[in-house]
């Protein structure tokens, strides 16, 4: 039987064995496995399985003093969301992204370290179909019986196309895949740049390594173990950040609520075996920095633009003729000017951009 996608299990009547999520009336969730004979409890009233068995997904059912409830096959999204978690999950925002950016594809031969809870595993597994191959490492052994657990729950069964290895992933990965034999290697983990070299040793040429991590200092750690290995091309980082909206009749706004900050995604591309990436000219050559200073928080090591003695000098001009201004002087030059070039430049970089005032005098705030 296909398990790796859990196809038979997603559409059709409700049979037993099937997860439903009951929606009450006041909006409360509560998902349950469909057993033949078996009843649902709850503080208004009970619900026969045998009354939800056979029914179509999406229907409305009665318990036995007549409260409604909706009867939905929980989505994968539900499941990972509610799901037991040893470790922290992906959350969905970024395992969508960690599908288009790492360029999962039915078939695909996929290396993915650490399982923990198996969220992104599920992701995965659903991304490469029955004829792809998944092969995940954790060190830890209890987590990994969560994951195969969780795994086996959403989809009916053990999947056969998924290698779950205890083991660090460093030393488990050679033993496990052979050189090249993965076409994407995708990484949650606190310290991936220990396995680059392991990761790049186990991708094809042209393959992808994604990794995900929680903090800046990690995002820069790893980026520089990418480019130091010489293995990759110039990694790309992002992060994504979805705002949910309220939608009712005149009352359309975002959400109150959102989730300010999950992890940041950082990918590159295998390159071929002998390849050298030529030096990018924007980069700073490596005569200009040591290796400790990418390990200290200076602005060059972050790639943040400096100002120019001559812009800063404007800058302190514009801050005092402002000040001149609020203080209830009346400075020519703390009449409003049209934004400078470069000013201009600094908006685009959302790192440089600063509160601009509203204030009846119209001056620009002064850039520090
Ligand atoms: C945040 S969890 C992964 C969560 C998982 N991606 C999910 O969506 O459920 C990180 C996991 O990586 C495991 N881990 C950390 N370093 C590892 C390594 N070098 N090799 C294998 N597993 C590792 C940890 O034990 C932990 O379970």
């Amino acid at each position: 039987m296909p398990v790796s996608t859990g196809m038979p299990k997603r559409s059709g009547p409700f049979r037993a064995g099937d997860k439903v999520q009951l929606t009450g009336p006041k909006g409360r969730r509560n998902t349950i496995t469909l057993e033949a004979g078996k009843t649902f409890h709850t503080h208004r009233g009970i619900l026969d399985h045998d009354a939800i068995i056979g029914q179509p997904d999406g229907s409305v059912i009665e318990n036995t003093v007549g409260v409604e409830h909706l009867a939905l096959r929980p989505l994968l999204v539900d499941f990972v969301m509610s799901m037991p978690r040893g470790a922290a999950i992906i959350y969905p925002k970024d395992a969508a992204q960690i599908l288009a950016l790492a360029d999962i594809f039915p078939g695909a031969r996929v290396v993915e370290a650490g399982v923990g809870s198996g969220a992104l595993s599920l992701w995965l597994l659903r991304a490469i179909g029955e004829r792809g191959m998944l092969y995940s490492f954790e060190r830890r052994e209890e987590f990994a019986a969560v994951a195969r657990g969780n795994a086996a729950s959403f989809l009916g069964a053990d999947p056969a196309n998924w290698i779950v290895t205890v083991g660090d992933l460093e030393t488990a990965l050679p033993a496990t895949v052979p050189s090249g034999g993965a076409d994407r290697v995708v990484l949650d983990m606190l310290a991936p740049w220990e396995c680059v070299h392991a990761s790049a040793d186990a991708l094809t040429p042209g393959g992808v390594l994604l990794c995900y991590v929680a903090t800046v200092t990690q995002l820069s750690r790893v980026a520089e173990a990418i480019r130091a290995s010489g293995l990759f091309t110039e990694p790309q980082s992002n992060e994504t950040m979805v705002r949910g909206w309220h939608v009712e009749g005149l009352a359309v706004r975002p959400d109150h609520r959102m989730i300010g900050h999950t992890g940041f995604l950082i990918t590159a591309r295998r390159l071929a075996p002998g390849t050298v990436l030529p030096e990018l000219k924007r980069r700073p050559s490596k005569t200009s920095f040591a290796d400790e200073d990418v390990e200290v928080w200076t602005p060059g090591a972050l790639g943040e633009r400096q100002a120019s003695p001559k812009v800063l000098r404007k800058r302190v001009r514009q801050a005092e003729a402002g000040a001149d201004l609020a203080r209830g002087g009346s400075r020519a030059d703390a009449r409003p000017k049209p934004i400078e070039r470069d000013q201009q430049t600094q908006d685009q970089h959302p790192q440089h951009q600063q509160p601009h005032s509203d204030n009846s005098a119209g001056t620009h705030d002064p850039v520090a």
